[in-house]
């Protein structure tokens, strides 16, 4: 009799489990979510982590595909990515940049979906800027949601090894005073640059900001709309600037990719970096102090300017995941995901509603930028101009590290600028 129920027993317990397994099985069968961005860093990939998370509170069950290729500011994973769209196997959602970018490369070949009804449901039209709606935005559509905005004309600094060289460093920075610190630096034998231009974007970027700081937000704006040509006498002095800065840099450039450099500054062998604050991520990510491991000043001559290097997601036309998608999506505009992503990726949130006492020093200091500052597009991050114009930039910027000649760098560019079609009058 006892052993009889005691198999009974025994026999509904494997009945419960096998159909508990069973349930948990179907409840888990969401699907997949394919995203695709060069988010690989160490800060990279624990910001990019952390929107993962957010997404499987929102979508649990939904195995995520990170389709990552490595590579600083995307110039490899672009190229892929173009070969899988033209090839009919778009991944669900990609990272890229707004204006230029977006509209040239995927909306105007028809890659990608519009997600406009999401910004009335989500509220995001009431808490997104409407400026940086706009770069998103083509005949009444949008096309991405931002999941960050970085700041692209920073120059940070290893805070002790300038304490131990007797270099302060205020609130602004010019040029002439860079070019002091940098030459109490070599006299100490001290590399004042760390740059790392294994990918091309790094030493583009020295040359971007750079122009920054001596056009001016102003001359910015009018470079990119036509009104001053690309041989001005000011951009031709930005050239030569940006040439006397190369001599200051780390012997061992061509070999380390941003993050690399980075981890140079960090580890004390040189001292200043002149990038994105996607190099914050990589403080955050290694646990340092703001103010005491490190700090930061915008690119000299660059204060009053915010160059935008904002991220987006897309939704693929015909995406494989098309519902998983829409919540990965609407998660990325959350108020969660972007309190959570931005501080370890370096970038402050699209939303202006977030709660800023979960931000450091660094991303209330940009805040405060992004709100009073003149914004400018990126032309490195592929937000200011057409993607032949981008390459040429590139491309001139790599022969002038060679010949180091000025006149034929901003010639390529003045026939650049013609050739793309950007420009109205250069
Ligand atoms: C930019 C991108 C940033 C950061 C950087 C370096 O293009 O917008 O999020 O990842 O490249 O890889």
């Amino acid at each position: 009799m006892f052993k009889r129920s005691f198999k009974i027993t025994l026999m509904m317990m494997i009945v419960v489990v096998a159909l508990g397994t069973f349930a948990t099985t179907l409840a888990q069968d969401k699907g997949k979510l394919e995203v695709f961005s060069w988010w690989t860093s160490g800060g990279e990939a624990a910001a990019l982590d952390a929107l993962f998370k957010a997404y499987t509170k929102n979508a649990p069950g939904v195995e995520i595909v990170n389709a990552t290729v490595a590579g600083g500011g995307g110039s490899a994973a672009r190229p892929i990515l173009q070969t899988r769209l033209a090839g009919g196997d778009p991944p669900d959602s990609w990272q890229t940049h707004p204006g230029w970018e977006l509209m040239g490369q995927y909306v105007d070949a028809g890659y990608v979906e519009p997600i406009t009804d999401l910004y009335k449901s989500e509220g995001w039209d009431k808490v997104m800027p409407q400026g940086l709606i706009d770069t998103m935005t083509k005949d009444g559509e949008i096309y991405a949601v931002l999941a960050g905005v970085h700041r692209g004309n920073g120059l940070w600094y290893n805070k002790k090894l300038l304490d131990a060289n007797g270099i302060t460093v205020g609130d602004t920075k010019t040029s002439d005073e860079f070019f002091a610190d940098a030459d109490k630096l070599k006299a100490a034998g001290v590399d004042a640059l760390c740059v790392g231009d294994k990918d091309i974007f790094a030493t583009a970027e020295l040359f971007e900001n750079t122009l920054l700081g001596t056009v001016g937000g102003d001359g910015w704006l009018k470079l990119f709309a036509g009104e001053m040509a690309w041989d001005d006498p000011m951009v031709k002095q930005a050239m030569t600037n940006y040439g006397k800065m190369l001599d200051y840099q780390n012997a061992d450039h061509t070999s380390l990719t941003w993050d690399q450099a980075v981890g140079s500054l960090i580890a004390g062998k040189c001292a200043f970096n002149s990038m994105g604050d996607w190099a914050d991520g990589e403080f955050v990510k290694a646990g340092l102090k703001e103010n005491v491991d490190f700090g930061w000043v915008s690119h000299p001559g660059t204060a009053g300017s915010f160059v935008i290097v904002a991220d987006g997601f897309t939704m693929a036309k015909g995406a494989p995941d098309h519902d998983n998608n829409l919540e990965w999506l609407k998660t990325l505009g959350s108020k969660e995901a972007q309190e959570a992503f931005n501080p370890l990726k370096g970038s402050i949130p699209a939303r202006t509603d977030v709660d800023r006492t979960k931000f450091d020093k660094y991303h209330n200091w940009s805040m405060d930028s992004f709100a009073k500052d003149t914004l400018v597009p990126s032309v490195v991050h592929g937000e200011a101009a057409p993607a032949a114009f981008q390459q040429a930039l590139n491309d001139a910027v790599t022969l002038f590290l060679v010949d180091k000649d000025v006149d034929a760098f901003s010639a390529s560019l003045v026939q650049a600028a013609a050739d793309s079609g950007m420009t109205k009058k250069s």
